[in-house]
């Protein structure tokens, strides 16, 4: 079979799309895939996004007139999503107009002023210290009239405006799946930025005056405890959880994170991506060292990857092989507690990429699958939707299942001792 990469089914095909396109995040997925699953869904439906990232699931369902929860574990992916999915009025956006030109006037004043600087390590790698005096000074001018990014949500577009403009002007490069840096760092005049600046926040504005047709939030909950953040029984989840590819968001992210005051010091990051299923970064890796398996999750599928991975003998393949295994881990508590909140026949859609280590591929679809056998949802299926990369076998899938309403315990329920591989010994033996 000819499967293509497909570009308009990823993060690329939403640059162009208003709101949708305010600010990059490499693995969020694509409007066109959302907006395709959405059309098929009534009106009248309740969806949740458990993995909400930069909000698409919402944005198209608000767009759509459809009701959404959305939730992340993120704070600044919570704060973007509202921001987004917002409905700003008339008195709001004049007074974003008046506050803005008041800022870039004033900003001239504070160039020469020692303003606040985020702790990001070696920044100038990032931005010149030409750049940094002015985008400081500009921060300082938001602040002014708007207070911090996080206190004023109905004016937080302003904020929006700054993070395109810190990473426009930062030496950060998109070519490769995950961030790295231009050799040199630009420089940038006064004029220059609060141009920049400008000109991207009245392209912001512009999407902001279409207005909504549905009301949608985005809130904090931790995926694998969802039951106890929500009262709604929903009838459709459409989402795309992390996978297990040890891409961090937070890595990607940390430039607004900072700027944003979001994060503060590079330990925070490792903490909060520590938190995160499938995080990867600073602190997040050296615990997974200790991290120790719930010896009642395991399927034959996933034990046969974790051995495999075990006994590809790499320097760090037991490492690997924790990380895949705590990642699946993570995904059967989140897929059992999640029942708690779903309708009779509730349909679950989840998009997902396999991945590989030591050539040893993670078929993340078949062990998906097999987690929502075990847990008793139905009608349990695959559809590939993307190659992800010219050269690996790395694809994207969506995968489908019916809740099943018939299965009355639906605390976690655990494999019996037969259903454990002997793979599970030779991990645990092997630390
Ligand atoms: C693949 S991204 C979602 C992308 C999203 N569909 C979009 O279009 O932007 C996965 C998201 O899961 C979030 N996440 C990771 N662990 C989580 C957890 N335990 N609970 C809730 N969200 C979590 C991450 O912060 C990230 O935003």
């Amino acid at each position: 079979m000819n499967i293509s990469q497909r570009a308009d089914y990823t993060f690329q095909y939403n640059q162009k799309l208003g709101r949708h396109g305010w600010l990059r995040l490499t693995p969020a997925y694509s409007v066109k895939l959302v907006t395709e699953i959405i059309k098929q869904i009534p009106k009248g439906s309740y969806i949740l996004d458990p993995f909400s990232g930069t909000a698409t699931t919402g944005l198209v369902a608000a767009e759509h007139g459809l009701y959404a929860d959305c939730f992340d574990i993120n704070p600044f992916l919570i704060w973007l999503g509202n921001v987004k999915c917002r409905q700003y009025a008339k008195k709001d956006i004049e007074f974003l107009e008046k506050g803005i030109s008041q800022a870039l006037t004033n900003c001239k004043y504070l160039v020469d002023q020692e303003c606040w600087t985020p702790n990001i390590h070696n920044i100038t790698r990032w931005w010149s210290n030409e750049s940094l005096k002015v985008i400081s000074a500009l921060r300082q001018a938001l602040v002014d009239n708007f207070g911090e990014p996080n206190k004023h949500n109905e004016y937080a577009v302003a904020w929006i405006a700054f993070c395109r403009l810190v990473i426009e002007t930062s030496s950060a490069s998109f070519n490769h799946v995950s961030m790295s840096f231009h050799d040199d760092t630009r420089v940038f005049s006064f004029q220059q930025i609060t141009k920049l600046y400008k000109s991207i926040f009245y392209t912001i504005l512009n999407d902001v005056d279409k207005s909504l047709n549905s009301n949608v939030t985005v809130a904090f909950a931790d995926a694998r405890k969802i039951h106890l953040y929500s009262n709604v029984q929903y009838s459709h989840v459409i989402t795309s959880p992390p996978y297990p590819n040890r891409i961090s968001y937070i890595r990607e992210l940390r430039p607004y994170m900072y700027w944003m005051k979001y994060l503060e010091t590079p330990r925070e990051a490792g903490e909060l991506d520590w938190q995160a299923i499938g995080g990867t970064w600073g602190i997040a890796t050296s615990r997974l060292k200790n991290w120790q398996p719930i010896p009642q999750i395991d399927f034959p599928l996933l034990l046969d990857t974790v051995g495999k991975i075990m006994s590809t003998a790499e320097k760090n393949s037991y490492l690997m092989a924790t990380y895949v295994y705590k990642y699946f881990q993570d995904i059967y508590v989140h897929l059992a507690n999640l029942r708690n909140i779903l309708l009779p026949e509730a349909k679950v859609m989840y998009i997902v990429g396999n991945s590989s280590f030591y050539s040893i591929q993670v078929q993340t679809h078949t062990i998906l699958e097999e987690i929502f056998y075990y847990l008793g949802y139905k009608n349990v299926e695959s559809t590939i939707i993307r190659k992800r990369n010219s050269k690996k076998e790395l694809f994207e899938y969506c995968v489908s299942a019916t809740w099943n309403t018939s299965i009355d315990n639906m605390s976690i329920k655990l494999p019996s001792a037969t259903e454990k591989s002997a793979q599970l010994s030779f991990f645990t033996s092997s630390q």
